[in-house]
C-alpha cells in the first residue's frame, strides 16, 4: 500500500510521523519511510538543486519538471520496489505538492500538472494522503520558531502561501475518495495519534478489499 503526507510547510507533518513507523511495526507491518524531493540519490542531487538559492529565478515549468524527474527516479528506484515487496511505502510528500505549489501557487493549472504526472509517474498513485490541516499563521509561526536553515521556498511570501494553501483545498475536493485530512493544530502527541490511526484502519480497509478481489 502506498501512502503520502501532504501540507504546508510548517504544518508539523514530518515532527506528526515519527512514532508512525515503530506503530505500525508492532502491528506487524513493513514500512518503508521515504521523503521528497528525494530518496534516492539523484533525486537527493534534484532536490539539492531545486531548493538552493542556485535556483532563485527558475521558470514554473523547469522547476515543476525537476520535481516530478526526481519522483520518477524515486519511484522507479524505491518506491516500486518496496511496493512489490508488499511493504507499506510511506512518503513525506509526493505528486499533490507539485500540483498545489507549482500547478496552483506558481500559476501552471493543477489539471495540466496533474495530466503531466500521470503520464510520467506510470499510475503510481498514493491509495491515501493524509493532508495535515493547519492556519496558515500557526504554519508561518512554527516555519519562525525552527532554528533550522530555510530553503527557497520556506522563504517564500505569505501571497504564495496562501495559493499553496487554496491549491491543497481544490486537490482535496477533486480526489475526496484518497484523501484524508488531520487536524494539525492540536498537539504533537494528538496529532500523532490522529494520524496513527487513520493510517491504520485505512491499511485494514486496503486489506479487506484486496482479500475480498
Ligand atoms: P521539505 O523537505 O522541508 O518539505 O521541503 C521541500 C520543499 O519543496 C517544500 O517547501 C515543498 C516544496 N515542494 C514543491 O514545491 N514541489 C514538490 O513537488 C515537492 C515534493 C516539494
Amino acid at each position: 500500500m502506498f501512502i503520502t503526507l501532504e501540507g504546508m510547510d510548517g504544518s508539523g507533518k514530518t515532527t506528526a510521523i515519527k512514532t508512525l513507523k515503530s506503530f505500525l511495526e508492532k502491528q506487524g507491518y513493513e514500512v518503508l519511510m521515504t521523503r521528497e524531493p528525494g530518496g534516492h540519490k539523484i533525486s537527493e542531487e534534484i532536490r539539492n538543486l531545486v531548493l538552493s538559492d542556485n535556483a532563485e529565478g527558475i521558470h514554473p515549468w523547469t522547476e515543476a519538471l525537476l520535481y516530478i524527474a526526481s519522483r520518477k527516479e524515486h519511484i522507479d528506484k524505491v518506491i516500486l520496489p518496496a511496493l512489490k515487496e508488499n511493504k507499506i511505502v510511506i512518503c513525506d510528500r509526493y505528486m499533490d505538492s507539485t500540483s498545489a505549489y507549482q500547478g496552483h501557487a506558481r500559476g501552471i493549472g493543477i489539471d495540466v500538472v496533474d495530466s503531466v504526472q500521470h503520464s510520467v509517474l506510470d499510475g503510481c498513485v498514493p491509495d491515501l494522503t493524509v493532508y495535515f490541516d493547519i492556519s496558515l499563521e500557526e504554519s508561518n509561526k512554527r516555519l519562525t520558531s525552527r532554528d533550522d536553515e530555510k530553503n527557497r521556498l520556506d522563504r517564500e511570501g505569505s501571497t504564495f502561501k496562501e495559493k499553496v494553501e487554496q491549491g491543497y483545498k481544490i486537490l482535496i475536493n477533486k480526489y475526496p475518495e484518497r484523501f484524508k485530512v488531520v487536524d494539525a493544530s492540536q498537539s504533537i502527541k494528538n496529532v500523532q495519534e490522529q494520524t496513527n490511526k487513520i493510517i491504520l484502519e485505512a491499511i485494514k480497509n486496503y486489506e479487506k478489499r484486496k482479500s475480498n478481489r
